[in-house]
């Protein structure tokens, strides 16, 4: 008998990573679905195999006993029907973005304070085995000095004016995980993220409908000074970043499965100074998690554990509020 009921509401493209999740989890146990697209749902009734799917979320909610609820719609749906969970004091798990606006965001942890559930926003770079691995290398050593980022991205629909109901601009809808992960990676302790003190944010909107051009530098209550880097409109979907501590850098690829290159410079005595080398030992994933540790394993120790997850609503207003910052071009402190 696993220790968590779940249910996932809206079963598009990305809720599949999702299923997958829940599917690998033992602990979990997939309980419900809920989909307004009648052939999506049967797909997804067909493929993951949930007791019950029902087309309304209310309905299931009502009707079914549920611990965890997984929100995986767009983000201008998104807001509402978590609200609901945590107001029925169901852990509640939700995608990023969490709502349209940093504003959404604050209103949803305004309640998710009231609530006698956990919440979890499903900022998944943090939780990527590689990254935490990298993360805790630096904090071996000290502790960030650096960080950047890279998000660029071929124009679609996200942060059209044809799409303005269903999502926020690309810097939040997209490259928010990138914005995130700079405060993950400037963050000094395993659990937590730093926050900006000063933004310094170059834009420019371009011609088209949906592109933007964000160039940042950042500053952190950690002390780090960090770069982002956020281009929508350009050729192909990138997705950087770099950490660096004293003497040691990691340069790590994201677009698929992580990629990451090490250097360590070394003493090379007699007062000579150092000879950065390639980092020589393996990325050790076993003391942050292991290979297979993910967002959905992370919220479930949590909830069983009675642990506060690392990427909480209430974090995750500073995530929503510094993207913000970028995106309008802020220059000084926030
Ligand atoms: N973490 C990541 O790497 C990552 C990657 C892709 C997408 N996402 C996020 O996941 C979310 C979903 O993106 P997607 O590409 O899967 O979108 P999608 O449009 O494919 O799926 C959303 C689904 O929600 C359904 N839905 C809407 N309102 C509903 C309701 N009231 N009840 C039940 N279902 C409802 C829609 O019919 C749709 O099928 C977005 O917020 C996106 O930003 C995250």
């Amino acid at each position: 008998m696993a220790d968590l009921k779940v249910a996932v509401i809206g079963c598009g493209g990305h809720a599949q990573e999702h299923f997958r999740m829940i599917a690998a989890e033992p602990r979990l146990h997939l309980v419900a679905i809920s989909e307004i697209d009648g052939k999506r749902l049967e797909q997804n009734r067909r493929q993951w195999k949930p007791e019950r799917a029902f087309s309304d979320y209310r309905r299931m909610l009502d009707t079914c006993t549920v611990d965890l609820v997984h929100v995986c719609t767009m983000p201008g749906h998104l807001t509402p029907i978590a609200i609901d969970c945590l107001q029925r004091d169901l852990h509640t798990s939700l995608e990023k973005p969490p709502g349209m606006s940093a504003a959404d965001t604050e209103e949803l942890a305004a309640v998710a304070r009231r609530s006698k559930g956990e919440n979890m926003v499903s900022f998944n770079r943090r939780y990527f085995p590689q990254v935490l691995a990298v993360r805790r290398l630096v904090q071996q050593r000290g502790g960030p000095v650096h960080c950047a980022a890279t998000y660029n991205k071929h124009l679609d629909l996200i942060g059209s004016k044809a799409w303005a109901h269903l999502t926020p601009p690309s810097i939040i809808c997209d490259a928010i995980h990138h914005v995130d992960l700079l405060r993950w990676l400037a963050g000094r302790t395993p659990t937590e993220a730093a926050r900006a003190t000063a933004v310094y944010s170059l834009i420019e909107q371009g011609e088209r409908d949906g592109a933007g051009r964000h160039n940042a530098v950042i500053h952190f209550d950690s002390g780090v000074i960090a770069t982002m880097m956020h281009h929508s409109g350009v050729g192909f979907r990138i997705r950087r970043a770099e950490v660096h501590a004293e003497d040691f850098s990691a340069y790590l690829d994201l677009n698929e499965t992580p990629q990451c290159e090490l250097y360590q410079a070394v003493d090379q005595g007699r007062g000579q100074g150092a000879r950065g080398e390639p980092y020589r030992g393996e990325l050790d994933l076993e003391p942050t998690g292991g290979p297979h540790f993910d967002e959905t394993r992370h919220f479930a120790d949590c909830i069983l554990g009675a642990q506060t997850p690392w990427s909480t609503l209430e974090d995750a207003v500073h995530t929503m509020r510094l993207g913000e910052a970028i995106g309008r071009g802020h220059k000084g402190p926030i």
